[in-house]
């Protein structure tokens, strides 16, 4: 059934597993995610970035994973990735997301905090859920120095809670976006001065991809609730579209080809939530 991000995330804090929040563009992703979901019997986000719902439309989304999350008993959230403005979140929110995102990591600390009180405000009305972030998860490309400068400070994280009342946040502890060699350690020392300020707040670690699994399991041994997972699972699906249809060249029905890269996804998907802890939950 569709839910909010609200008490499964506040279950995991709990629980110290995490909830897989996979980013999904197209039918067979969404389905890839629901079935893994459904196998592993885990509770599980479905998110979608700007760039998704102009891609796919956002009624359409909303029907895809509605329909799908209303047949099934898993918890399924629909979640709002990255909303660059007040104005796409609330969209999503008229539109029948169940979780939503500010991301106001390239405004100032103050800017960030006004932009996010409004969202939260009016989501909080209609009892929606809002991730902000503080500090930035950049993107790859980007020197060791950069990283290190727009990571979260531990001493802002209070402040920033009590005046803009999310109720998750995403936090720069060493992650980039949009890498797929898992090898990158994360800053647990930083994670766990951002947990001891802010205990009962779950915390996301976004651009999941390139992080090493073991420095996985330690963040969510540390506060984090949500772990986001893009780059590597559209890797494993395209490789796999392409690996077929250099196999079978003269296929022609795409239900084949989609078939196989929404296989291959649903395997990454189940691997990544026995991974966070959050296989047989429900
Ligand atoms: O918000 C989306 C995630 O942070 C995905 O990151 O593509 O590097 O796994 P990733
Ligand atoms: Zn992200």
């Amino acid at each position: 059934s569709l839910v909010t991000s609200k008490h499964l995330l506040l279950n995991a804090l709990k629980g110290k597993y995490a909830v897989g929040a996979f980013n999904a563009n197209n039918l067979e992703m969404i389905q890839a995610i629901i079935e893994a979901a459904t196998i592993e019997k885990a509770p599980v986000i479905v998110q979608f970035s700007q760039g998704a719902i102009n891609y796919a439309g956002i009624f359409a989304i909303k029907s895809m994973v509605g329909a799908m999350a209303k047949y099934n008993s898993i918890p399924i959230v629909l979640h709002f990735d990255h909303g660059r403005t007040v104005e796409q979140n609330i969209k999503c929110l008229n539109s029948g997301f169940t979780s939503l995102m500010f991301d106001g990591s390239d405004l100032s600390f103050t800017e960030n905090i006004n932009q996010s009180k409004i969202l939260t405000q009016i989501a909080h009305f209609y009892k929606i859920p809002v991730e902000l972030e503080l500090g930035k998860v950049l993107y790859q490309g980007v020197d060791n120095n950069e990283i290190i400068n727009t990571l979260t400070n531990p001493y802002q994280v209070k402040e920033f809670i009590y005046k803009t009342k999310a109720d998750s946040l995403a936090v720069a502890v060493g992650s980039v976006h949009s890498q797929c060699s898992s090898e990158t350690q994360l800053d647990i020392d930083r994670l766990k001065e951002i947990s001891k300020e802010i205990p009962e707040v779950p915390l996301v670690l976004h651009g999941s991809s390139g992080v090493d699994e073991n420095s996985i399991r330690d963040a969510i041994a540390n506060g984090i609730c949500k772990v986001n997972v893009g780059t590597c699972l559209i890797k494993r699906f395209s490789e796999s579209v392409k690996n077929y249809i250099q196999l079978n060249p003269d296929v022609i029905d795409p239900r084949k080809y989609l078939n196989a890269g929404k296989e291959e996804m649903k395997d990454e998907v189940r691997k990544k939530i026995r991974l966070f802890g959050s296989s047989k939950i429900i």
